[in-house]
This record gives structure tokens, C-alpha cells and sequence, in this order.
């Protein structure tokens, strides 16, 4: 596999800046209309956990698979955007003491550390209100029904049927709820769940937003679940070989906490070969789309390859 582009780094990295900007406008201390008050404090949590780091895959997705139909509007970046603010406030309830109890997330204070933990909560609470407000205001797109599709979407992919009932097995895999004795389907499953369903939805936003048709869009989805399977084997992995300086989170947690990863059940080495078999097959969902589709190519490789 060849490693990424400077021209893909590019698009990642000028994504990232508008996404960041984006999240600051939204994230003002101003209240909305239709609001009554921001409270500071809170305020200053939700930036804490938004605002200053992370990849941003999941808008450059959004951003990139919209692109593919030629639409490059604000559109695009605000449901990018919401689906970074939902994945951020799954990073703040993930880190929480009763969840996974860490205390560095993205090289600084996890949001309970920096304040404390019921304000952790009301921050995830509200940055997850927010993502769905924000895929409801007209500003995102003019026609209803494409915003109810993305609404519907979000709430598919991040509620009990896709990462909050990931989240649930993912605790179970630890044991807390009786003996786990996991197989790869189940451990492939809960990944699908936990990580995959909003890696999909990101790039099924992009279809969405671009009127993608039918068979367009569910090539694009099965792209995005093996894109989002790929990611959390690749997770797995750099938390048992990286260190905690260059990821910017604790490493080494899943062996400590005992739960199985594909790691465990297929050796590195397999889950090496995992990561090579689902790039290949999301490559090939994207066949329809030809050369066009190059950067989504290359954001499967950068998944399995990256070091952060
Ligand atoms: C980390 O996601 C949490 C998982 C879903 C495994 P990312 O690796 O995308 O985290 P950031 O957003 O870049 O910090
Ligand atoms: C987190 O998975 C997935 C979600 C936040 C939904 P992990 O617990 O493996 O993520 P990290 O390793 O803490 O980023
Ligand atoms: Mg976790
Ligand atoms: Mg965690
Ligand atoms: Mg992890």
C-alpha cells in the first residue's frame, strides 16, 4: 500500500481548518435564535472537547463524498460538522470514570479531568442536541425531506442500534455484566456498532446531500462500513503499539481491561490482513464512481495506515 498523498494530506488538513472554524462559530458564547441562554461554563466544556484537535475524518468524509456530486455548498460542512459534534460527544461519555475512566484525550485533559464529571455529561448531552439541531436548520439544506433523511440518519447510526448499543457491548466484551467469551463475529459487530455505523453515516451525509441515487448510495454505505470496520481494527491495533505521546489518548487499556479485540482473536498479524481485506472491498464499492472517487480511496488507506 502506498502511503497518503501530499495532495490527500492537503484535503485533509484544509478540511480540518473550515470544520474547526465551523465549530467555532457554532460554539459561541452567543445564544441562538430560539435559545435563551448559553451558560459559560458549559460553554467552555463543549469547546474543550470540540475545539483543538483530532483528525476530523468524519466532516472530511461528509465533505469528500459530496464533492463526488458535484455539490460543495455550506451544506456539506454543517452536517460534517454535526456529525463531529456527535462523535465528540461520544469521546466525552467514552472517557467518562464509570466508562472508560481516561484522563488524556487528544493530548490534553479529558472534559472530566479539565472540570468535572457532571459537567462532562451536560456537555456531551448538549453536543449531541446540537448535532441534530444543526442537521435541522434550513441552513443545511433547503429542501425538508433531505434534512429529515439526515436527521433520521445521525439518530440511526449514533442511538441504540448503532453506538450507544456498541458502546453497551463494548462494555459487556470487558466482563462487567458476566463472562464475555466473545467470537470474531460478535467482537465484529459491536465494532460495527460502536464505530462503524457513524464512519458510515459521514459518508452516506455526503450521498444524501448530493441526491445520490438508490444503488449510488448503498455502494457508498457499504464503502463506509468497511472504511469503519477498517478504522477500529486499526483503533485496536495502535492501542497495542503506540504510545500514548503520539496518539494523544492511553494506550495498552484494552489488554488492561481484558477485553477481547481482533487483535486478541486473529493475532496482529491478522488483524493486519483484516485491515487489508476490508480496504479492498472498500475500494471496490467505489467502482461506479471511478477516478473521481480517488480521495475516498485514499481515506480507507489513510485509516489502516495512520498513526494517530
Ligand atoms: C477515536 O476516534 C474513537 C474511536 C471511534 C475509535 P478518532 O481516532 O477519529 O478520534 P479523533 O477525532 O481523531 O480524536
Ligand atoms: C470509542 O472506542 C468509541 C466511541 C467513542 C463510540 P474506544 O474506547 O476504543 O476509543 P478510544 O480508544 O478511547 O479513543
Ligand atoms: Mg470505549
Ligand atoms: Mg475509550
Ligand atoms: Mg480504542
Amino acid at each position: 500500500m502506498t502511503p497518503s498523498t501530499p495532495s490527500f494530506t492537503t484535503r485533509l488538513s484544509d478540511a480540518a481548518r473550515i470544520v474547526e472554524a465551523g465549530l467555532e462559530a457554532l460554539l459561541s458564547d452567543n445564544a441562538a435564535p430560539g435559545e435563551i441562554a448559553r451558560p459559560p461554563r458549559l460553554m467552555a466544556a463543549m469547546r474543550h472537547a470540540a475545539l483543538g484537535g483530532g483528525k476530523r475524518l468524519r466532516p472530511f468524509l461528509t465533505i469528500e463524498t459530496a464533492r463526488l456530486f458535484g455539490v460543495e455548498e455550506q451544506g456539506p460542512l454543517r452536517a460534517g460538522c454535526a456529525v463531529e459534534l456527535l462523535h465528540c460527544y461520544s469521546l466525552v461519555h467514552d472517557d467518562l470514570p464509570s466508562m472508560d475512566d481516561d484522563d488524556l484525550r487528544r493530548g490534553r485533559p479529558t472534559v472530566h479531568k479539565a472540570y468535572d464529571e457532571a459537567t462532562a455529561i451536560l456537555a456531551g448531552d448538549a453536543l449531541q442536541t446540537l448535532a441534530f439541531e444543526v442537521l435541522a436548520d434550513p441552513a443545511t439544506d433547503p429542501d425538508p425531506a433531505i434534512r429529515s433523511d439526515l436527521v433520521l440518519g445521525l439518530a440511526r447510526a449514533s442511538g441504540l442500534g448503532g453506538m450507544v448499543g456498541g458502546q453497551l457491548l463494548d462494555l459487556s466484551a470487558e466482563g462487567r455484566y458476566g463472562p464475555a467469551n466473545l467470537s470474531d463475529a460478535d467482537v465484529r459487530l459491536l465494532q460495527m456498532m460502536k464505530t462503524g455505523a457513524i464512519l458510515a453515516f459521514s459518508v452516506e451525509a455526503g450521498a444524501i446531500l448530493g441526491r445520490a441515487d438508490a444503488a449510488g448510495r448503498r455502494s457508498l454505505v457499504e464503502y463506509g462500513r468497511a472504511l469503519g470496520a477498517a478504522f477500529q481494527v486499526a483503533d485496536d491495533i495502535l492501542d497495542r503499539e503506540a504510545t500514548p505521546e503520539a496518539l494523544g489518548k492511553r494506550t495498552g487499556k484494552d489488554q488492561e481491561k481484558g477485553k477481547a479485540t481482533l487483535v486478541d482473536l486473529l493475532g496482529m498479524e491478522g488483524a493486519r490482513r483484516e485491515c487489508r481485506q476490508l480496504v479492498e472491498k472498500a475500494e471496490a464499492s467505489l467502482d461506479r464512481f471511478g477516478p473521481q472517487a480517488q480521495t475516498l480511496r485514499e481515506a480507507v488507506r489513510f485509516v489502516v495506515e495512520r498513526q494517530v
